[in-house]
């Protein structure tokens, strides 16, 4: 394809997004094999403090869940990632039959396929390689189930635009159906200095976590960025309650990204990611817009990082009064 049919092409966000202001690059890059093998990297780190206490909430809610949801469950992941996660969730449920775990990254999600089909021989592992903020199909469940949970843990749902999350849980619930179930995972943390340090960990892994972004448009685009003309800051937004995650040029400079021409001014950003954190009551109302009723909220100690435990909401029907 030339450049110019490149450019031009209708779905191309890269480039779109890299002739935005402020630039911006789809966050689904974040997410190759290297990306995929860092952001594991980043979740043991000590500064990043949401796996750690999520790790904690689960192991206090498992058992209710198990118990709500009975034999024979089916587990939806979108973002399965390393499964480390679902296979503590596969566990402590009672003998469930399906899980789909839904992931862009094809290495990461094979190995996952693999080591959950050895550890849990039971259950019936299924894959999508897919970008789940994008229209995917789910495969039909191989055997009987009883309900389905949709399990979207690790403050993910903070990637979303505002609006973007209250239609991707609704998603959600209509794919978990009538007596499905949400098990979430949503950071609610307003600490400026907790946040800047989880997101610009002192071990610089965050830095080569979003750095690794223009390698890959360099891999897989035939991009030119040179790395080290770049840096990896984190930035607190008040207003928006968000952490930025911006890549930023160090110097003004052409890049040639596929044969099309991309100026970066000195101290220009490219925004990578936002990971928005959410109250209590921003989350429940984005919950409620959904068609999701949380009954069940479990809240960390070091942060208030939280778990949501959610049903079908009930809407009242509505009665027509002189009927
Ligand atoms: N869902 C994670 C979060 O918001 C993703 C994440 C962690 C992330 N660290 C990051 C995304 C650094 C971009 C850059 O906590």
């Amino acid at each position: 394809m030339s450049a110019v049919a490149r450019a031009l092409a209708p779905d191309d966000d890269v480039l779109a997004g890299l002739r935005a202001s402020p630039k911006r690059l789809p966050c689904r890059l974040l997410y190759d094999a290297t990306g995929a093998e860092l952001f594991e990297q980043i979740t043991g780190v000590d500064d990043y403090y949401p796996t750690r206490i999520e790790y904690r909430l689960l192991d206090e809610i498992l058992p209710s869940v198990a118990e709500d949801m009975g034999a024979a469950a089916r587990v939806i992941e979108p973002g399965a990632g390393a499964g480390c996660k679902t296979r503590r969730l596969l566990r402590a449920l009672y003998a469930p039959a399906s899980y789909v775990g839904i992931d862009v990254s094809r290495e990461i999600l094979e190995q996952t396929h693999r080591t959950l089909a050895r550890e849990l021989p039971t259950v019936d592992v299924q894959t999508v390689c897919a970008d789940f903020t994008r229209p995917y199909k789910l495969p039909a469940p191989r055997r009987s189930i009883g309900k389905t949970l949709a399990f979207f843990p690790g403050s993910t749902i903070g990637n979303f635009e505002p609006f973007d999350a209250v239609m991707f849980l609704s998603g959600l619930a209509h794919m978990a159906g009538h007596n499905g179930r949400l098990l979430l995972g949503a950071d609610g943390t307003h600490d400026p200095e907790a946040l800047v340090r989880a997101y610009d960990d002192s071990d610089g892994v965050t830095a080569q976590f979003n750095l690794n972004v223009l390698d890959h448009l360099n891999r897989t685009r035939g991009a030119r960025f040179d790395l080290a003309m770049f840096r990896h800051r984190a930035v607190w937004n008040e207003r928006h309650s968000r952490v930025e995650m911006h890549l930023v040029s160090q110097r003004e400079q052409t890049v040639d990204v596929g044969g099309a021409v991309i100026h970066l001014g000195q101290g220009e950003p490219i925004v990578t990611e936002h990971c928005y954190k959410h109250s209590v009551q921003a989350m429940r109302s984005m919950l409620h817009a959904a068609g999701w009723e949380a009954r069940q909220v479990l809240t960390g100690t070091e942060q208030p990082m939280r778990l949501w435990w959610c049903a079908p909401l009930v809407r009242p029907v509505q009665t027509r009064t002189g009927l």
